[in-house]
């Protein structure tokens, strides 16, 4: 979304000078959460900076603030607002900032799987989707007796959910799901792919399977290849190689360890001084914990960039804080009631299960 004239056209110390300010007069009032992949200087304003797990518990807790300002993509904003208190208002300094792998799924497209599955299967299945999908796919989810989980907790949500039922079907992420089910020891036969091109063909596939993991992908994680992890440890022998679990699973098991934002930061904290760590993040991430740990050598597996995340700027945090304090706040994320209820329900399964 374009930003008015008067705040293109301010240099970037203006624009810091007056977040200052902003931010100052605010106080209480507004609580500002910012996720572990946004620009320096928009986190240097951050309340709490996060993995979406983190940042979804921080909007739950959030009691003084009356105004929420979330500084990450579209589903961690709407998830925000579904979290919150009815008496608080959540904000996206822009509304454009869309995840595409959670636009690979739409409620209709999760539905008709829901109910060829489950009829395959005489209802001996639970839907969870990742935390990276619309309010409506995660309503679908509470609707059906399943859950929410980010990339913190996917192994634990998949334990519980087949703890319960024989089945499981997870939206959107291809990839997080099939490390998700291996990780617990899933074989990879026991793991099909559902196409939504191709309902026909992937119900078919689906014989024989436990876990049925959603044709979706995150293009910022699948770029890393087996090609990275070798020419890391070729350019560092020794290196520790730790990623994301978007990634292939080829990619996760080629390296060290795999998990959240929140894992790959504390991996680098705790990395020996001297020693060499890459990691197959996005690069903003990355960036800031190499500067962060100069006493280390931290170095991107490969450089891949999240434009959704990178559509908010200090500009537009500076808009959007503005037009709270001039009384009319703009961008309110805001979800039907009904959707929000059932989504509510999911999300709750996955708090509660910690
Ligand atoms: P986290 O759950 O690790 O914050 O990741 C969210 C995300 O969008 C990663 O691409
Ligand atoms: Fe979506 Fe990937 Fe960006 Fe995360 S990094 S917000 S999954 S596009």
């Amino acid at each position: 979304m374009a930003l008015p004239a008067e705040y293109t056209q301010l240099s970037q110390e203006e624009v810091l000078r007056r977040l200052e300010v902003a931010r100052k007069a605010l106080g209480e009032d507004c609580y500002i959460l910012v996720h572990h992949y946004q620009r320096d200087e928009v986190t240097r304003f951050a309340d709490t900076t996060g993995d979406s797990l983190e940042l979804s518990r921080q909007a739950a807790q959030q009691e003084r603030a009356r105004y929420i300002v979330f500084c990450g993509v579209d589903f961690m904003a709407e998830t925000a607002a579904m979290l919150c208190s009815p008496r608080q208002t959540v904000l996206i300094p822009e509304p454009s900032a869309c995840c595409p792998m959670a636009g690979m799924v739409t409620a209709e497209q999760a539905e008709v799987a829901w109910q060829r599955l489950s009829s395959l299967w005489h209802g001996d299945l639970l839907p969870i989707t990742y935390q990276n999908s619309d309010a409506r796919v995660k309503a679908l989810c509470g609707r059906h007796g399943g859950a929410v989980c980010t990339s913190a907790n996917a192994q634990k949500l998949f334990g519980w959910a087949l703890a319960q039922r024989g089945h499981l079907l997870f939206f959107p992420d291809e990839h997080l799901g099939r490390n998700s089910a291996l990780a617990l020891g899933l074989r990879p036969e026991e793991i099909a792919v559902w196409d939504p091109q191709d309902p026909d063909g992937s119900e078919e596939q689906a014989w024989g399977a436990r876990v049925v993991v959603w044709k979706g992908y995150c293009h910022v994680h699948t770029r890393f290849g087996l090609e990275d992890v070798r020419r890391v440890r070729q350019e560092h022998p020794g290196i520790r190689v730790v990623v994301h679990p978007e990634c292939p699973a080829e990619v996760v098991q080629a390296s060290d360890g795999a998990g959240s934002t929140s894992y790959l930061v504390r991996a680098a904290a705790e990395a020996p001084p001297g020693s060499a760590l890459a990691i197959g993040t996005e690069i903003h991430l990355v960036s800031r914990l190499a500067a962060r740990h100069r006493d280390k050598t931290i170095v991107p597996l490969a450089r891949s960039l999240c434009g959704a995340m990178y559509r908010i700027n200090e500009y537009n945090l500076l808009a959007t804080l503005e037009s709270i304090l001039a009384g009319c706040p703009q961008h309110v994320v805001r979800v039907e009631a009904e959707t929000a209820f059932w989504a509510n329900q999911a999300l709750q399964r996955m708090l509660q299960a910690g």
